[in-house]
């Protein structure tokens, strides 16, 4: 049964918009400090903070600052962070052997922070493209992705991330098969509680240009991720990668990058039934940035609506650069 609205004048749609109090009664979405996963990059050294030039306002930390911003981070309500690894030159190669380096920069990153900061959760990227001399996800062997290699390689790393104290491993690769394999080495190695967030619906994007010169790949990268990220032509593939990790052991899944991709996000939100987040990716970041810092947009307010429209969408929560800076202004009036 559909329900009619009266004609106007009986029907003012404007009343139920009339004064602040009002509006805020009838919201039917909103956003809080519980619905975001705040990505920081880290550092070799102490007291380091280094900025990150395409992306104003984030910066490299070392472990010691990572700690400071993990628990503020907490203590304004995050719940979770991703940490990111800047790897230096000399410990890339073809084989990506730092990744499953127990004692790497993001393993012991997490041990640190886990220990200072007990409660809030740390997810890590299940990918090997910080560690690789060719800048990509998988092995490459003749200018060609090894599907079934690279599985061999991300089960080491994953191990290597639950061992140190991971919560939420997030397979951001987009290898075939790499969900179960996970899973299956998890459940093998006594990790039956660490979760999986498969970033399942990853675009082949321009948009990830600035991260990938945080974590100092952009240099290393030959050619691109076509042939294992999503064609942004696609929308039936997405879901069919959602249905896939989901039967393979996620816990949760994720649609990157974010508001290019919102007719994704409703489409696969309003059909699954596991927690569903969205990547505001660092592109995304640079760009309002850009905008705000020229003064041609008002930073905090487009930075809320954005986000407000990953709720909408039907998104659990965001990974989301403005996490911080979100929940710190969220109690005053924006
Ligand atoms: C690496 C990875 C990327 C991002 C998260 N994990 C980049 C890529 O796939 O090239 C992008 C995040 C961002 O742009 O903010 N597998």
């Amino acid at each position: 049964m559909t329900y009619q609205s009266a004609p106007f004048p009986m029907s003012r749609p404007r009343r139920l918009r009339q004064t602040d109090w009002m509006r805020r009664m009838v919201s039917e979405t909103m956003i809080n400090p519980d619905d975001f996963i705040y990505p920081m990059f880290i550092c070799e050294g102490t007291k380091i903070s280094d900025p990150i030039q395409s992306m104003p306002g984030v910066n490299r930390l070392s472990i010691d600052m990572a700690i400071e911003m993990a628990n503020h981070a907490a203590n304004v309500g995050i719940p979770a962070i991703a940490l990111f690894p800047y790897t230096e030159k000399n410990l890339k190669n073809s084989e990506c052997t730092e990744a499953f380096n127990p004692n790497n920069l993001v393993n012991r990153a997490t041990k640190a922070i886990k220990a200072a900061v007990p409660d809030i959760g740390i997810m890590l990227d299940v990918a090997l493209d910080p560690y690789n001399s060719d800048g990509h996800d998988g092995i490459v062997r003749n200018g060609e992705i090894i599907n079934d290699e690279t599985l061999l390689a991300l089960e080491k790393q994953a191990l290597v991330q639950a061992e140190a104290g991971a919560n939420i491993l997030g397979p951001s690769d987009m290898m075939d098969g790499r969900i179960g394999i996970i899973r299956q080495a998890l459940e093998n190695n006594d990790f039956q509680n660490i979760t999986i967030m498969a970033y399942s619906a990853k675009f082949s994007s321009s948009f990830y240009g600035p991260f990938r010169d945080a974590v100092g790949a952009s240099g290393a990268l030959k050619g691109d991720k076509k042939t294992y990220q999503l064609d942004p032509a696609n929308s039936n593939e997405a879901i069919r990668m959602i249905e896939r990790d989901i039967s393979e052991g996620a816990d949760m899944v994720m649609v990157k990058p974010g508001i290019p991709y919102l007719d994704i996000c409703q489409r696969i939100c309003k059909d699954i039934n596991v927690p569903c987040f969205a990547y505001q990716v660092s592109g995304e970041y640079a760009m309002i940035e850009a905008a705000a810092q020229n003064g041609w947009i008002d930073r905090n307010q487009v930075v809320a609506e954005s986000l407000l429209a990953f709720k909408r969408a039907g998104c659990t929560g965001i990974l989301t650069y403005y996490g911080i800076h979100m929940a710190e202004i969220l109690d005053s009036p924006i």
